[in-house]
């Protein structure tokens, strides 16, 4: 898919197979955007004649195909609803680009013309949206269909504008673009099978991706290494699988001070989270598969930041295991020791994310990064608390909650935060160990935060529970690269 800017004053003469125009509504009335309207003066009003009828409310991403409108070089006039102008942001661009997107996607229609609101102000932001928009909307992973279903035919989106584009929006394209790159990587990867997503296959993509780019180097700490380290916390997890866990270490050196301190970015990559011992029940079990969501969202973040030569350091860490029972597997109430030197009472073998992610949060401490960030599908009790809709994060500084606050509102990836403290940590204490790793049904989002906590005392940390937000029905939605990559290209202009 090719996305271009293009401005461009006057709408009839756009020769592609759709033209897509803005009208807006203003308290009870409507009206025609300067690209909308220059389209109904040349073909006789049709378009006001229309609106007139009130056969068309411009309510936000709202949508009516028109075909052969008098003078109009198109085949088809997209008449798109915009809501009230005053009131555009990323969310409602969102929507608004996504309708339109659905419906060209069923037509044979190959390119298109999408004009934005001609409001400088959200130029950019439109821009942004509208790309992250299409390229969600035409997502398709056909690796497994013997016989290919059809594909969308869309093959070009010239966004265009009736007032010039500004530097930013030129930016905005360039970074989309590469955050959609991104966005499919991470996707495509937790989309795949169980059986085929294994942990050796994560490390074969992130070898791929080193490959790819000169800017980032790879190292893949196998079972043995991860011994000699002291990992027992990481091992105990993948213990009980044939596939052996990895510890995938990615180093992406843009800054022009190559030791200029990295921000650090640590997934959660269990390819498949059975329960283990405490084996989860069988409905929806499948979707255990996308338990490596944090993994490749750091890997679609790192591909974006890569593709956009942003001039910062960065260290990615993917904790890759299968959580499996097995003669070998970790029981309920064995006793492992970190790398830290902690000890843990595995009291449910199903709160296996914190144990992977404990042992490479501590790790990454000796990269002396000056943030650290984790992404993890950690807990169901997440999605009872915030739902589909926004990701949590818990941290142990307010400023880095700002700036990923700040990051998700821009671009339309949003986090919530959740609180942390000494109360809630009490919860993980163990009878015979230094901590448990579960603290009871309440609060569970916090707890398993808590927990994480214990190891990143050394740094600025903060935590991403994508429980909720990193799948939606039976696909990968590839959040939280949006929001990561936005963080980056913030923390790179700061
Ligand atoms: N991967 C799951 C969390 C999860 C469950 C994410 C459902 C998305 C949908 C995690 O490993 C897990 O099993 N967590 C347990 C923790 C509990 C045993 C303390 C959970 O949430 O039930
Ligand atoms: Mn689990
Ligand atoms: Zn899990």
């Amino acid at each position: 898919m090719k996305y271009t800017l293009n401005s461009n004053n006057n709408s009839a003469t756009d020769n592609h197979d759709c033209v897509i125009l803005p009208i807006f509504t203003k308290e009870k009335k409507i009206l025609l955007s300067d690209a909308a309207q220059k389209a109904d003066n040349i073909s006789t009003n049709k378009i006001q004649t229309l609106l007139d009828q009130g056969d068309f409310k411009a309510k936000t991403g709202n949508t009516l195909m028109l075909y052969n409108l008098e003078n109009i070089k198109a085949s088809r006039v997209l008449l798109l609803g915009y809501g009230d102008e005053d009131k555009l942001n990323s969310k409602s661009f969102a929507t608004i680009a996504s309708s339109a997107c659905k419906a060209l996607k069923s037509k044979n229609i190959k390119n298109a013309s999408f004009y934005l609101s001609g409001n400088t102000d959200t130029q950019a932001l439109e821009v942004t949206q509208s790309i992250l928009a299409f390229s969600d909307c035409l997502y398709q992973l056909q690796d497994y269909k013997s016989k290919p279903e059809d594909a969308p035919l869309l093959e070009e989106l010239v966004i265009s504008s009736t007032t010039d584009f500004s530097s930013e929006s030129q930016t905005a394209l360039k970074h989309s673009i590469a955050i959609t790159k991104g966005m499919k990587l991470s996707r495509d990867m937790a989309n795949h099978p169980g059986n085929i997503c294994t942990p050796s296959f994560l490390a074969n993509t992130a070898e791929e991706l080193s490959k790819t780019f000169d800017s980032i180097q790879l190292e893949v700490l196998e079972e043995k290494d991860m011994e000699k380290l002291g990992m027992g916390a990481f091992l105990s997890v993948s213990k009980g699988s044939d596939e052996p866990g990895k510890m995938i270490v990615l180093q992406y050196q843009g800054a022009s001070d190559k030791s200029e301190a990295p921000i650090a970015l640590v997934g959660k990559g269990v390819t498949f989270d059975t329960g283990g011992i405490s084996l989860k029940p069988g409905a929806s079990m499948d979707e255990m598969k996308f338990d490596m969501s944090g993994a490749a969202g750091m890997l679609g973040t790192l591909k974006a930041c890569a593709e956009m030569e942003l001039p910062i350091n960065l260290v990615v860490i993917l904790a890759a295991a299968e959580n499996m029972p097995s003669g070998r597997a970790t029981k309920p109430g064995d006793i492992v020791t970190s790398m830290q030197g902690t000890t843990i009472e595995v009291l449910n073998t199903d709160a296996e994310g914190r144990l992977v992610l404990c042992d490479a949060l501590s790790y990454v401490g000796k990269y002396k990064p000056r943030v650290v960030i984790d992404a993890a599908t950690l807990t169901g009790a997440c999605i009872i608390a915030l739902g589909h809709h926004i990701s949590a994060v818990l941290s142990n500084n307010d400023e880095l909650v700002n700036d990923l606050s700040n990051a998700g509102e821009q671009i339309n990836d949003p986090v919530w935060q959740l609180p942390m403290g000494e109360d809630y940590k009490k919860q993980l204490k163990s009878s015979f160990a230094d901590l448990g790793n579960i603290g009871g049904r309440a609060a569970g989002t916090i707890t398993a935060a808590c927990f994480l906590g214990e190891f990143t005392k050394d740094y600025k940390w903060a935590h991403l529970d994508i429980a909720g937000t990193a799948w939606s029905g039976k696909d990968s939605t590839g959040r939280p690269v949006p929001l990561l990559s936005q963080y980056l290209i913030n923390q790179a202009n700061s």
